[in-house]
């Protein structure tokens, strides 16, 4: 889909559809909306006075123009209460204009911007806000459908505006919209393909494509190197599958030094079956959607590449699968990690953890300066906070608080949960450093503790997104299936590091 910015009047274009946003708390109509109503005779102050439109958040009422306005309908969308306007409501609003007027039919929708003026709205930030909500809420996932659907397609979104002084503003708005809604998409797409055409040789074949495509380095090691550098624990978790396991390593260079400000580890099990823990067999297919942290730091990484700041990142993915086989790694068993702490197997099913640290391990060695960790790393994390928040964690606030502001902006929820000392005991192992479970009790809680002993005394943030990364149903700019979290907020994080 094509998004374009054109300065112009939208009572003049011809478009099949256009679109206008309406409050709930504003009825006088003003503006282009009262000029259309004049075209329209007074359709749309009847239509309020009958009370078909109240302005409610993401209330769509289309109007057939019958010839007395250039474009051939008119949808009014509401955005609620104009003091509690965000952009992120403007994202909602439109991924949900945008999906019922597909359903009408509508191929090509210009819309005026929203918004700008309340609450600090700016006309970037309301460019950016429309294109985001309109690619997030648009996107489908059909490649392995042999017949097309029925549903049209729409194929294009102009933003018009009177005023030719928005005109940067408007195409910058728009272009930051796209990168971050095109990522967000990417890591989708990653994420909702079937595991077989998700295996660790297809996902590092994806981020050499990523790599190839906006000019990152990328190093992908195999299971000999893996062995050369001592990641037991990942390799543990790797020794079930037939498949290789491959540990995918991308850099991006924003300034001319060495050092790397920032370690974005993702979580890449493409296929969590438990292992010789085997899980349950009902909606074991979910666990397709293992690898969402990878697929989130690498959709990410392509976008970074495109915004530029000055900033080094280094993207890190230990993928795997997880099965169960003669070869399989075993409860009893005790591995080594790549910085040496050894680790008793409880649960061969905790092997996210696993993979981690030894991402992690290499995350240190390489010197980097900050970690953020992405995973679907325990069902207890989406027990505790459902599918509305991803659980924080961390050993340094001042971090933690950049992360979880940079989720704000980008409308990804995340709550921050306890690390307390008391929990550790939980991790203890009478044979080993580390034991791979804690227990049921604070299950999230105790994971993390673990990852964060690989963390060592580098400023890190885990980010659980077990009861985020997939939905069973759509809500505002998430489709069912994969929701491409955080890939947008790992984006916003990076580009607001040089900041300070
Ligand atoms: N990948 C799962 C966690 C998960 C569960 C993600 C549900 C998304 C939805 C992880 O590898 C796992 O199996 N965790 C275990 C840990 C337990 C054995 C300590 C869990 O949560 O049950
Ligand atoms: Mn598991
Ligand atoms: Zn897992």
């Amino acid at each position: 889909m094509d998004i374009k910015v054109r300065i112009g009047n939208i009572g003049k274009t011809r478009a099949d559809t256009i679109l206008l946003g309406i409050f709930e708390d504003i009825k006088k109509l003003s503006g282009d909306l009262a000029g259309m109503d004049k075209l329209l005779d007074g359709e749309v102050a009847r239509l309020i006075k009958q009370g078909e439109i109240k302005g409610k958040l993401s209330e769509v009422t289309v109007i057939h123009s019958l010839g007395k306005l250039p474009a051939s309908r008119m949808a009014i969308l509401g955005l609620g209460k104009s003091k509690e306007l965000t952009p992120d409501k403007i994202r909602i609003a439109l991924a949900d204009a945008c999906r019922a007027l597909r359903k009408k039919g509508a191929k090509h929708i210009e819309t005026a911007l929203v918004g700008v003026g309340l609450n600090d709205i700016t006309v970037e930030t309301s460019a950016q806000a429309i294109t985001e909500g309109a690619i997030l809420g648009l996107y489908t996932f059909t490649r392995h459908l042999s017949k097309k659907s029925e549903q049209g397609e729409i194929t294009g979104i102009t933003i018009i505006d009177r005023n030719l002084k928005n005109k940067t503003a408007l195409a910058r708005g728009v272009h930051t919209g796209v990168v971050l809604a095109e990522a967000a998409n990417l890591s989708r797409d990653m994420v909702n393909e079937p595991p077989n055409y998700m295996t660790p040789t297809i996902m590092a074949e994806e981020a050499r494509q990523v790599a190839a495509k906006h000019g990152l380095e990328i190093e992908v090691l195999e299971r000999e190197q893996m062995k050369e550098l001592g990641m037991g624990a990942m390799l543990g978790v790797a020794q079930g599958s037939k498949e290789s396991p491959k540990f995918i390593v991308l850099r991006y260079h924003g300034k001319n030094t060495k050092a790397i400000d920032i370690a974005l580890v993702g979580k890449g099990i493409t296929f969590d079956s438990g292992g010789i823990s085997l899980k349950p067999s009902e909606n074991m297919g979910d666990m397709k959607s293992d690898m969402s942290g990878g697929a989130a730091v690498i959709a990410a990484m392509g976008a970074i590449a495109q915004l530029k700041p000055k900033v080094n990142v280094i993207a890190i993915v230990a993928a795997t699968e997880n099965l169960p086989s003669g070869t399989a790694l075993k409860p009893a068993d005790i591995l080594t990690a790549m910085n040496g702490k050894t680790i008793e197997i409880i649960s061969t099913d905790a092997e996210g953890r696993l993979t981690l640290a030894d991402a992690l391990g290499y995350a240190n060695k390489e010197g980097a300066k900050k970690i953020v960790d992405i995973a679907t790393l325990t069902g207890a994390c989406e027990v505790a906070l459902g599918n509305v928040a991803t659980g924080a964690f961390t050993n340094n606030q001042k971090l933690l608080d950049k992360v979880i502001a940079a989720g704000k902006e980008a409308g990804d929820k995340m709550w921050q949960l306890p690390m307390f000392d008391e929990y550790k005991e939980q991790n203890k192992s009478d044979v080993a450093d580390l034991k791979n479970t804690g227990g049921r009790k604070g299950g999230a809680i105790t994971a993390a503790l673990f990852v964060g002993e690989f963390a060592e005394k580098t400023p890190w943030v885990h980010l659980d997104i077990a009861g985020t990364a997939l939905l069973d149903s759509p809500k505002g700019y998430y489709n069912k299936g994969a929701t491409g979290v955080p890939t947008r907020s790992l984006i916003k994080l990076v580009l607001s590091l040089p900041k300070k």
